[in-house]
């Protein structure tokens, strides 16, 4: 099998705030992460990555940090962090830190005495421009959160571009003082053991050096977020990211073992360039098609094979279902093709990260008004914002959902009783079991972890292809419709179903999928 374990591994994504409350201020903790790691080893996870845990006024919930080197109190203390890292350790796991090097809070050190005066000695840290001739914003780049990206600093009379909230100025890249700086960052984490980074927004960090207005989008329809009224031609992934990256590698390489994934939202082609050029890009550009593409037996599959076409000779692909951003997949695709795209996940050739509570099948909660913590809510009014995928763990049927002894954060969903780690791990057919059973399989078969892949035939709205590597060949067939769907020409033995229900059973010429049902399937163990 593959030596790298950020090739053989699963990635797990912690949402701080909202993994287990210790001190019973509603908010989940790094103390309370470390009494959740058992858990997290029972399932069988590689690698925890951890969103934003730094001092932060959490404008934008902690992706808005006010100091790079330091924990939040919130979270904890940077002993705690150790003591963190430490037992995440001796399990053998790995810890990956979110690095957020586009923005900044404007309540950093460096944007104070950036804004302080146009004469500043960081003053070039951040993207000041003149107003345009008539007083307004220079260019028409808009906020990721809806209106100008653009906001006046009465004061000196200019403008800084933020991509998002006005409390979270750009970095300027350009500036080398910039690049140094938080290249020093990575170091001190790496310095502390961490073994990796997800980047924020990476492919926001350089902007066009003329900074062009970007033109309008045609596809945009009313409803959509405002920032789509535009297309970021000019505003994003621009030529001069590449060089950036290279040096961030090299910074990250000289340190053995440790990775950089990449978040970027791009389309498939465009992905696949930061790889870079003979690895001197990220390790993993995050890939979220299996997000952003409709949920079809038929789009999946292009995806796929298109994204196996892409991906550079030599690199090495990944897949998500989840995150902090969108709908948890549960609420996008229902509960019986959640298990399905489990399957799928854990399945694919390259590694795959899983958003806490995924797992339990955990679904969106509508959150009321008046307890909405993403400000996107405010800024862009009709957004409901991602608070619903970000609700606290659902650990256990007492109160709170073991999350927290007092009032949590954001409210619980109420299903929690049911839909709990508790409960699920005593029930031979729920998600969490399905998840145990696909990580359990996937560790131990070179097929999954490594093998090659080919897509094989198969009727209307089913995805099915093979694994293979030595002697080991397996088949996954997914129905990603409410109707059974038959298979022919296999022959086989089944060694999981999304059903939990007929591990072992053989097939010849005929594979029976029920509705919403996938299998893996054993195919050198013949039939008869
Ligand atoms: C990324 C984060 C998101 C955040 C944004 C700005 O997309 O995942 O949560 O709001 O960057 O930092
Ligand atoms: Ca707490």
């Amino acid at each position: 099998m593959m030596s790298e374990w950020w090739k053989r591994g699963i990635v797990y994504q912690i949402y701080p705030l909202s993994f287990q409350d210790s001190n019973g201020d509603g908010k989940g903790d790094l103390q309370g992460i470390r009494g959740r790691l058992d858990y997290l080893q029972w399932l069988g996870v590689d690698a925890v990555w951890i969103s934003p845990i730094y001092p932060s006024p959490m404008k934008d919930c902690g992706y808005d940090v006010a100091d790079y080197r330091g924990i939040a109190p919130e979270f904890g203390t940077l002993s705690d962090f150790d003591a963190l890292f430490a037992d995440v350790r001796a399990r053998g796991m790995k810890l990956i830190l979110d690095f957020v090097p586009n923005h900044s809070s404007d309540q950093h050190p460096w944007f104070r005495e950036s804004r302080d005066s146009r004469r500043s000695a960081k003053r070039d840290w951040y993207i000041w421009r003149d107003p345009a001739k008539d007083g307004g914003p220079p260019n028409n780049w808009l906020s990721n959160f809806a209106g100008s990206a653009w906001t006046l600093d009465k004061r000196t009379g200019q403008y800084y571009y933020h991509a998002f909230l006005k409390e979270q100025p750009d970095l300027n890249w350009r500036n080398p003082a910039v690049r140094t700086a938080m290249y020093d960052v990575l170091r001190f984490w790496m310095e502390r053991g961490v073994d990796g980074f997800r980047v924020d927004v990476l492919w926001h960090l350089m902007k066009d050096a003329q900074m062009r207005d970007n033109p309008p989008n045609p596809g945009y329809r009313p409803g959509d977020p405002a920032v789509r009224r535009v297309l970021d031609v000019y505003s994003a992934d621009q030529p001069e990211i590449f060089e950036v990256l290279a040096e961030m590698r090299g910074v990250v390489d000289a340190y053995p073992g440790r990775i950089l994934i990449g978040e970027i939202y791009l389309p498939l082609e465009r992905l696949v360039a930061y790889y870079g050029v003979g690895g001197n890009g990220v390790h993993l550009p995050f890939n979220f098609h299996l997000i952003l593409a409709p949920w079809s037996a038929r789009e999946i599959a292009k995806v796929i094979a298109e994204y196996e076409r892409l991906v550079p000779p030599g690199e090495w692909p990944n897949w998500v279902i989840g995150n902090h951003d969108q709908k948890r997949i549960a609420t996008r695709v229902g509960a019986a093709q959640a298990r399905v795209a489990a399957m799928l996940l854990l399945t694919l050739r390259g590694t795959p990260t899983l958003y806490y509570g995924d797992e339990l099948g955990m679904e969106d909660v509508r959150i009321p008004p008046e307890r909405a913590r993403d400000n996107w809510t405010r800024t862009e009014p009709g957004q409901v914002g991602r608070d619903p995928q970000r609700t606290p763990m659902q650990w256990d049927a007492s109160v709170n959902a073991g999350f927290t002894r007092s009032e949590p954060w954001l409210p619980l969903n109420k299903n929690f009783e049911r839909v709990c780690v508790e409960s699920q791990k005593r029930d031979a057919h729920s998600m969490l079991s399905l998840y145990r059973a696909l990580i359990d399989l996937r560790r131990s078969s070179a097929a999954l972890v490594g093998g090659a892949k080919r897509l094989v035939e198969a009727p209307d709205e089913v995805l099915a292809y093979e694994r293979a590597e030595g002697r080991e060949r397996l088949m996954v067939a997914l129905n990603f419709c409410r109707e059974p769907r038959v298979l022919r020409g296999v022959a086989g033995r089944l060694l999981l179903s999304t059903h939990l229900d007929r591990e072992g059973e053989r097939f010849d010429g005929e594979l029976r999928l029920r509705a919403d049902e996938g299998v893996i399937a054993d195919l050198a163990a013949r039939a008869s």
